[in-house]
């Protein structure tokens, strides 16, 4: 769970780059409903279908999502039955034991509350008014829709998206009965339907009476059929069958979908990077990468190949330069990153089977040590973590940020402040690691997104900051949190 949220956050800060949002300010709010911890509970249990939007006022992403999702709910305010959106403040405190239960850790975050809330579902969906309305409406409607002609085939499957049917002679019993439990469980991420006719459906052998079930996919093999309707078989079918043997990431939003399944998987990641129009020798990094690909599917291991127009964020994310292009990087879990930079097609092969082997060394980034390290907030990199925030024995609070972050640039000289306040006691230090320029141990913090803020107390205690970016709050929160360095008396930490 956590290396997915990790990677799902990756995506969202490589698309953060280039995405746009319009941000046109609504001062009516008549149609989202506000929750707190008073009423959340009974008005979630009088639902059947809620979209609950969890947020927190200083969150930038959250303002810029208020107008489109007021808009979305007063059209959904008319749908039949009415589908109701609403808000709700995680970050104050009488309301965060709620927020705690719903695991929420990043702003804004969408859950859709089914059945009172006894089914909650990520809502992964558009952040625009019209695909956050055509998302709900089909996530509150029925999870597959049964296609009864040729017609409703076409307009249904298309040619840019996984769609998977079921086809089945009649629509009882138990083979039917688990397609349909698939298509719940599934249904926040794929399209279902089923018929009583195979000769409706496009692609295959259009005599298949059933009972089948048919993957549809743009990509690869075009169709998939399977037979086998044990539910926890049918669902590790549709995640294999859906993900492409290599993932394309470039400016074509409907490859996008796959981009965040492909950050969503468990699997470690091998991202090839190349000027698509530039490349000369593109066919021959495309036929090598899929043969590597094919080699490796289903052995922990997903591809993907990125058009560098595309992946300026994926740049600045892991600090790769233009020249180094084209380049391999595989991320493992352990966020440990291998490099292969200039690479040429025939090298993949053997680079990659050296990876696995084990043969290739991580790539370590550090930027150097600062000679000077005498402004009010102290510069951390890779090669003086250790020294400076696990074995100093100070109360440190560090800052993960990265040179692009706007939130960074805000939070920059309330640090600053921060750190002048903390300025003639010995045991606190304020201290920021540019987290593109450094490896940053993940077994200790798990950076999702920048500025993340840790503490690390003298005695070892480490916390993420997940307060106000205020001055006073920073402040309150390191006096509350500190250990005192000269007596280390552990009466007193059992206290805390
Ligand atoms: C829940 O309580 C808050 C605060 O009292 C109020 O603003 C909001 O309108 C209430 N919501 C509902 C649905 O009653
Ligand atoms: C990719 O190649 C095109 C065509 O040569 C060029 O115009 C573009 O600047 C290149 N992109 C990058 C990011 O180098």
């Amino acid at each position: 769970m956590a290396f997915s949220t990790f990677w799902i956050s990756l995506f969202l800060i490589l698309f953060a780059v280039t995405g746009s949002f319009s941000a046109e300010e609504s001062e009516s709010n008549e149609f989202v409903v506000t929750l707190d911890h008073s009423n959340f509970t009974d008005f979630v249990a009088k639902h059947k279908f809620i979209v609950v939007e969890f947020y927190a006022p200083w969150c930038g992403h959250c303002k810029k999502l208020a107008p489109e999702y007021e808009k979305a709910a007063s059209i959904l305010s008319k749908n039949d039955p009415p589908v109701f959106l609403a808000k709700f403040d995680a970050n104050n405190e009488q309301n965060k034991a709620i927020a705690n239960e719903f695991e929420i850790r990043g702003y804004p975050t969408l859950k859709i509350l089914r059945y009172g809330g006894s089914v909650v579902q990520e809502y992964k969906g558009p952040r625009d008014a019209d695909g956050i309305v055509t998302y709900l409406k089909k996530q509150s409607g029925p999870a597959s829709i049964e296609i009864k002609s040729p017609e409703d085939a076409s307009s249904l499957i298309g040619d840019d998206k996984i769609f998977v049917v079921g086809v089945f002679p009649e629509f009882s019993g138990e083979k039917f009965e688990n397609f349909m439990t698939l298509a719940e469980r599934l249904r926040a991420d794929y399209d279902f339907g089923h018929t009583s006719d195979g000769k409706f459906l496009p692609r295959g052998d259009s005599s298949a009476a059933g009972p089948l079930v048919r993957l549809f996919k743009p990509f690869d093999e075009l169709f998939v059929d399977f037979q086998e309707f044990d539910v926890d078989a049918l669902v590790k079918f549709v995640e294999e069958a859906s993900t492409p043997i290599v993932t394309l990431f470039n400016k074509d939003p409907r490859h996008h979908p796959f981009v965040i399944k492909y950050f969503g998987s468990s699997n470690a990641k091998a991202m090839l990077f190349l000027n698509f129009t530039a490349e000369e020798k593109f066919d021959a990094f495309n036929s090598k990468y899929h043969e590597v690909a094919v080699l490796y599917k289903g052995k922990d291991l997903s591809f993907l190949m990125g058009d560098i127009e595309a992946s300026q964020g994926a740049f600045q994310y892991f600090g790769i330069k233009e020249e180094q292009v084209p380049l391999i990087i595989i991320q493992t879990n352990d966020g440990q990153k291998y490099l292969k930079p200039n690479v040429e097609p025939d090298q993949i092969a053997s680079w990659v089977k050296d990876f696995k082997d084990g043969i290739v060394q991580p790539y370590k980034k550090s930027e150097p040590i600062p000679e000077v390290n005498n402004e009010p907030v102290k510069v951390v990199v890779a090669d003086n973590l250790e020294d400076m925030v696990f074995n100093s024995g100070k109360n440190v609070l560090l800052e993960f940020y990265a040179p692009w972050c706007g939130h960074c640039k805000k939070l920059a000289p309330i640090l600053d402040e921060v750190a002048l306040s903390f300025e003639n006691d010995a045991d606190v230090i304020i201290a920021k690691i540019d987290a593109t320029a450094n490896n940053i141990p993940q077994q200790s913090f798990d950076v999702k997104g920048y500025p993340t803020l840790y503490f690390r107390s003298a005695t070892g205690k480490l916390l993420q900051y997940d307060g106000d970016r205020s001055k006073q709050a920073i402040i309150d929160f390191i006096q509350k949190n500190r250990d005192s360095v000269s007596e280390q008396d552990s009466s007193r930490k059992d206290e805390l």
